[in-house]
């Protein structure tokens, strides 16, 4: 898929549907699935990397799970999730990184926030890399919001959404993810843009969804929010296929005639 491909799907009425890989094997199951988008996010700070968020993760992280992910995917548009402070400092600093996403294969980048990365949307789109925004529960404003905790719901603050996901749109973006914010400020922003709305916590009138991977295939349980639905136990599995193996090891029971060579 392409990023044109990608916004012709909203004018065509289709919904887009995303989730997050950061390694060869899940990219190549995500695309066995026929998902045609794969957003390598910094989520993986949390659910691989195993801290408490998003905000340790650097470019080198980043740079290393997306060249992952694109030597492996055929078919699917690649976005890269920009980290903190590679696109916060300068615009110039922002730009040079969210290249180095395009040189290991990604099509895109995504960046959180609304007026305040405006300037940097618009020197990336000019200088050919497309852009998609984040708006609403930004996971690296976790310390100004204190706490994972739903965006918009007061009037004002809504107007706010409103207003940013405008002008990420007048800047270039090609699509915004919104994530934790009422199901009827999405459908607002949604019908305000001619760019597709990703949503994540979001409601249903979101011109597509995003999912983390590893909570859609309920392999993470350590935080589950609200909007997460598990459409697999795979943790389950995975603890008991690990016991039934630690117990017939124990037992001799493996490895059988079949599994030795002789
Ligand atoms: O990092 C990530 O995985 C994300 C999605 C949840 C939108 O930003």
């Amino acid at each position: 898929m392409t990023v044109p491909e990608f916004q012709k799907r909203k004018r065509e009425g289709k919904k887009l549907i995303v989730v997050t890989a950061y390694d060869a094997l899940f990219a190549r199951i995500v695309e066995e699935a026929g998902i045609d988008v794969i957003l390598v996010g910094d989520s993986l700070g949390v659910v691989v990397q195993g801290n408490q968020d998003t905000l340790s993760v650097t470019m080198e992280d980043m740079l290393y799970h997306t060249r992952l992910v694109t030597e492996t995917a055929r078919r699917a548009l690649v976005i890269a999730d920009m980290p903190f402070l590679s696109y916060q400092v300068t615009v110039e600093e922002a730009v040079r990184n969210a290249g180095r996403f395009l040189q290991v294969g990604a099509a895109a980048v995504k960046l959180e926030g609304g007026a305040a990365v405006v300037d940097r949307v618009e020197a990336m789109t000019r200088f050919g890399i497309p852009v998609m925004g984040h708006l609403g529960m930004t996971p690296q404003s976790v310390h100004r919001y204190g706490g994972y905790k739903v965006q918009g719901k007061e009037r004002e603050q809504a107007e706010a959404l409103m207003a940013d996901a405008r002008a990420l749109e007048s800047a270039g973006a090609f699509a915004v993810v919104l994530e934790a914010i009422p199901s009827d400020l999405a459908q607002a922003i949604t019908q305000a843009l001619t760019i597709p709305t990703i949503g994540i916590g979001a409601g249903p009138h979101c011109d597509g969804q995003v999912l983390v991977l590893y909570d859609l295939l309920g392999l993470f349980d350590e935080f589950v929010p609200k909007f997460v639905k598990p459409y697999a136990h795979l943790k389950a599995d995975a603890l008991q296929a690990l016991r039934r193996y630690k117990e017939e090891v124990e037992l001799g029971k493996f490895p059988t005639d079949s599994e030795s060579y002789h």
